[in-house]
């Protein structure tokens, strides 16, 4: 796991998918500074960008994009910071993401990014089929560039710390718990109850102890402890 006090966490994701308020939020929740480039561009520029799109074109806001998202990337202290959207598309930025960020992608739906965005004065957001196109351009740069994703402060948070939230997570228990070996399941006997095991040969053995207090003994544990069959390499699922 990468450790996080040392670097920033970087946001990054399409044109209205929350990266400046998500990013504020996660400034409060972890106590960092927070950054948006593109607001840091416009302030250091002294003009909006789309004024900046159109009076010096789309390279020159990609090149400056570029230098500004690199430099505040090699700041201290460790912040929490909001990209453009293009940002990521450049080889070189994300050479310095990799080395000094945790990457979060915000991956919102094109429907709500084309919500949000649709109504704003980005430049590149004035036809929904272009914003298409650039967004499944985009997707598959985000997705192989990020640590983690989601939508929303305690998402993300909860990523970060490895944990994932999905409907249906059980069933792909299969998928879920890591490597190919076979696993063990452990849970109390109204879990069992109500949401018996998931058909999947990886599963070697179910342990069924009892529920609420009455488990909480020596000797149930002594039982458990006996009836398992692990070694080392053996993975537990806690089912609660
Ligand atoms: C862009 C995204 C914008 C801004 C510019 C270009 C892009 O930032 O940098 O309009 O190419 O995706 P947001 O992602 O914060 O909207």
């Amino acid at each position: 796991m990468i450790e996080l006090s040392t670097r920033h966490l970087a946001l990054i994701g399409f044109m209205g998918a929350g990266k400046t308020t998500t990013g504020r939020k996660l400034s409060d929740a972890l106590g960092r500074p927070f950054i948006d480039v593109d607001a840091e561009l416009e302030r250091v520029e002294g003009k909006s960008i789309s004024l900046l799109f159109s009076e010096r074109g789309e390279t020159w806001f990609r090149d400056r994009e570029a230098t500004l998202t690199q430099e505040i990337l090699c700041s201290e202290p460790p912040a929490v910071i909001a990209l453009g959207g293009g940002a990521p598309v450049q080889e070189e930025t994300r050479g310095y993401l990799r080395d000094r960020a945790r990457v979060v992608h915000i991956d919102e739906t094109f429907e709500n990014c084309w919500l949000r965005a649709s109504g704003s004065d980005r430049p590149l957001a004035k036809s929904e089929s272009k914003f298409r196109q650039l967004f499944e351009e985009r997707l598959p740069i985000y997705s192989s560039l990020a640590d983690c994703a989601g939508i929303g402060m305690v998402d993300i948070l909860l990523s970060l710390g490895e944990i994932r939230v999905a409907t249906g997570a059980y069933q792909q228990l299969e998928e879920l718990v890591p490597g190919d070996n076979p696993f063990v399941l452990i849970a109390d006997e109204s879990v069992l109850s109500l949401h018996p095991p998931p058909s999947t040969n990886r599963i070697s053995s179910v342990h069924c102890v009892p529920s609420g207090e009455r488990a909480k003994t020596v000797s149930v544990c002594e039982s458990l402890w006996e009836s398992l069959q692990v070694d080392r390499s053996t993975e537990l699922v806690a089912l609660g």
